[in-house]
C-alpha cells in the first residue's frame, strides 16, 4: 500500500500549512464585517475595475513580465526596477526568500509576537526557527537578543515594522545597525505606507538588507495578490530563479498599473484609515479594563483581560452581532489579546457600539 508519509519531506510532515479558517468562514457567510484579517475595506476603482476587465480578452496568451509593475513600484520607493521582483502577494515573497538563501537546519530569527508566516514557510522548508520575545506593554524590538541568537548558520533575519500585530514600528537607524550583521536581514513593510516610511536607500551601504512591501494593505489589492521584493540587484537574480516566471496574470497586471497611476488612490485609503485608528483607540480606552496599544497599520491589538470577560467570549459575542475579530491566542501573547482592522467610519462605530454592549452586560 502507498504511504506518502514514508516520502514527504521532513519539514512538511511536521508542519500544518498555513491556517486560513478565518477566510473559509468570512467568504461562506458574506454579511459578515471582515475586521479580521487587515484588508482594506474600500472596494478598488473603476479605472482599476476597467483596466482589468480591458485586458481578459487575451487569457488564451501567457503574460508577459510585469516591467510595469516593476517600474511604478521602483519609483514608489525610490529605487530603480532591476531592485524589484514581483510575487503573488507577500507571502510568496517570504517563501522564495527561504527558498533561496536557507538549507534545511539552518536557521532563521524572528521577533515575537509578529505574522505567522515567517515561522510556517521556516518550518516548512526543515529550517529552525529562533524566536526572540517582544515584551509588553511597550513590544520594543528586542534587537540586542536577536544579535546575540545569530550564529555561523543563521541565513535570515525577518524584522516586521510596523509590526502586525503590535502595530509598533522601529527607526531606520535600528535597521541601518542591525544590517551590519552578515546575514540577510529582510525588513517585511507590509504596513509601511500607512506612516509613509522608506529605508530602501540603506540597500546601497547593506547589500543584505531587503525589504517586502505588498498591496493587500493600503493599496487596497489583497485579491490580485501582489507583493514585491527590493533588494540589491545581485539578491534579486539568486530570488528570481527560484521564483514562478508566469505568474502575475496580464488583467492583474493592468489593474495594479491603474491603481498606481491614481495619484489619489493611496492619499485617501491611508487618511481614512488613520482617522480609524484614533477613533477606534479612542473610543476602545474609555472602556474599563480595556487597553489598546498604539498602532502605525490598519489594525489595533486589543487586551480585554481587565474587563472582568474573557477574551474568547468577546470574540463570540461579536461574532454573534456579525463582526469578525481575529483572536491572537495563537501568537504567543496568551489569551487576553485579539486584534481589529480599521473598517469604515460608519463599521468603525458598529464595532465600538458592539463593544460597549458587550462589556456592560
Ligand atoms: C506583516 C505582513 N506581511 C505579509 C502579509 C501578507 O500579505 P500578502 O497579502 O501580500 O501575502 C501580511 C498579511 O496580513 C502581513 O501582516
Amino acid at each position: 500500500m502507498f504511504d506518502p508519509s514514508n516520502l514527504v519531506r521532513e519539514g512538511v510532515k511536521n508542519s500544518t500549512g498555513y491556517n486560513v479558517s478565518h477566510f473559509i468562514r468570512a467568504w461562506s457567510n458574506r454579511d459578515l464585517l471582515r475586521m479580521m484579517s487587515n484588508e482594506n475595506p474600500i472596494q478598488p476603482s473603476k479605472a482599476v475595475i476597467e483596466a482589468i476587465i480591458r485586458e481578459i480578452d487575451e487569457t488564451n496568451l501567457y503574460p508577459a513580465p510585469p516591467a510595469g509593475l516593476c517600474e511604478r513600484f521602483a519609483k514608489h520607493v525610490k529605487m530603480k526596477p532591476e531592485n524589484i521582483a514581483v510575487c503573488s502577494g507577500s507571502m510568496e515573497v517570504i517563501d522564495v526568500l527561504i527558498r533561496t538563501f536557507v538549507e534545511p537546519d539552518q536557521e532563521v530569527i524572528i521577533h515575537s509576537p509578529t505574522f505567522s508566516a515567517y515561522e510556517k514557510f521556516a518550518n516548512l522548508h526543515g529550517a529552525k526557527l529562533i524566536s526572540v520575545k517582544m515584551k509588553p506593554p511597550d513590544f520594543a524590538y528586542p534587537f540586542e537578543e536577536m544579535e546575540r541568537s545569530i550564529t555561523k548558520d543563521t541565513k535570515i533575519v525577518f524584522v516586521c515594522t510596523p509590526n502586525n500585530p503590535t502595530g509598533n514600528y522601529c527607526k531606520k537607524s535600528d535597521i541601518e545597525e542591525f544590517a551590519k550583521n552578515n546575514v540577510i536581514v529582510a525588513v517585511d513593510e507590509a504596513y509601511a505606507e500607512f506612516i509613509d516610511q522608506n529605508m530602501t536607500d540603506l540597500i546601497a551601504s547593506y547589500r543584505n538588507l531587503v525589504f517586502i512591501r505588498t498591496l493587500s494593505k493600503a493599496w487596497g489589492l489583497a485579491g490580485l495578490r501582489i507583493g514585491y521584493l527590493i533588494a540589491d540587484e545581485s539578491v534579486i537574480d539568486y530570488f528570481s530563479r527560484v521564483k514562478q516566471p508566469f505568474h502575475i496574470s496580464m488583467p492583474i497586471q493592468r489593474g495594479v498599473e491603474a491603481a498606481f497611476d491614481d495619484p489619489n488612490y493611496l492619499r485617501e485609503r491611508v487618511a481614512a484609515n488613520n482617522q480609524g485608528v484614533d477613533y477606534i483607540r479612542r473610543e476602545l480606552d474609555k472602556i474599563p479594563g480595556v487597553t489598546t496599544f498604539p498602532s502605525s497599520g490598519n489594525f489595533v491589538l486589543i487586551n480585554a483581560g481587565d474587563t472582568g470577560h474573557q477574551t474568547q467570549q468577546i470574540i463570540e459575542k461579536l461574532l454573534d452581532m456579525g463582526i469578525f475579530a481575529r483572536d491572537m491566542s495563537s501568537h504567543r501573547l496568551g489569551g487576553a489579546y485579539f486584534r481589529i482592522t480599521i473598517s469604515t467610519e460608519a463599521n468603525n462605530r458598529r464595532f465600538i457600539e458592539a463593544m460597549k454592549k458587550i462589556l456592560k452586560s
